[in-house]
């Protein structure tokens, strides 16, 4: 799966800033809810819109994709210019190291995996934030008609659109029981995102911004 996903986004990321290097909307959302000069980090950074972003507004950024492809291009663009941002070729899963942090950044990566993936990924996450930390979450929602339901459904709310890539759909209800144990959601709201899918297309995201606080 994971050597999948590699070779797939190392292939998608070879024309460099796929959808432009402007911040997503969610991290400049997220800047609300992060305090000034934390720790941030951003796993699933791709090719490092949103690390630059909130490395610039201020936050120690630690940053990590296994695209090697993206990490090339986050890493040039970010010599000599952004010293308190580290990149990494790393996978999401990847449980070395023991350094926590003031807050996470995790932006269009959670629904790209099936159910016990996805479970690991958001429990990974909770031990590397420190308690009171803010991990904000964006993924796309059962809302956005123009994606939802394209291709084979492989597991509920889960359809397989492009070939080795599964996409999930999140409903209100998944995000409150995912969240329910160990976080005080902050906020949760639809918001909308322009991308570039894989033709070249525009397409307009309909996703889930959600800001919650870790409580223990
Ligand atoms: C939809 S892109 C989002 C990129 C970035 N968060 C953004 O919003 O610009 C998903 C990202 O997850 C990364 N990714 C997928 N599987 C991964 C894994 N197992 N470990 C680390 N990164 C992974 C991909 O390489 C890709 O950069």
């Amino acid at each position: 799966m994971t050597t999948d996903m590699k070779a797939y986004w190392n292939e998608r990321f070879e024309n460099g800033a796929i959808w432009g290097t402007e911040a997503c909307p969610s991290a400049q959302m997220a800047v609300d809810y992060f305090k000034d000069g934390s720790a941030i980090l951003v796993p699933g950074c791709g090719y490092g819109r949103n690390s630059s972003y909130l490395a610039k507004t201020g936050y120690v950024v630690d940053a990590y994709d296994i695209s090697e492809k993206a990490i090339d291009f986050a890493s040039q663009e970010a010599a000599g210019v952004n010293r308190n941002l580290r990149y990494e070729v790393r996978s999401l899963f990847d449980s070395a190291g023991s350094k926590v942090y003031d807050g996470i950044y995790l932006s269009n990566v959670i629904h790209l995996f099936l159910r016990e993936e996805r479970e690991m990924l958001l429990s990974h996450m909770t031990s590397l934030l420190k308690p009171g930390g803010v991990l904000i979450l964006t993924c796309i929602s059962v809302s956005d008609a123009s994606n939802y339901g394209h291709g084979v459904e492989i597991e509920p709310h889960t359809f397989m659109k492009h070939e080795n890539k599964s996409l999930h759909f999140y409903t209100e209800e998944e995000l409150d029981e995912i969240f329910s144990d160990d976080y005080q959601i902050l906020e949760k709201k639809l918001h909308e995102q322009m991308e570039k899918d894989p033709s070249g297309d525009v397409e307009t995201l309909k996703l889930w911004f959600v800001a919650a606080r870790k409580i223990k």
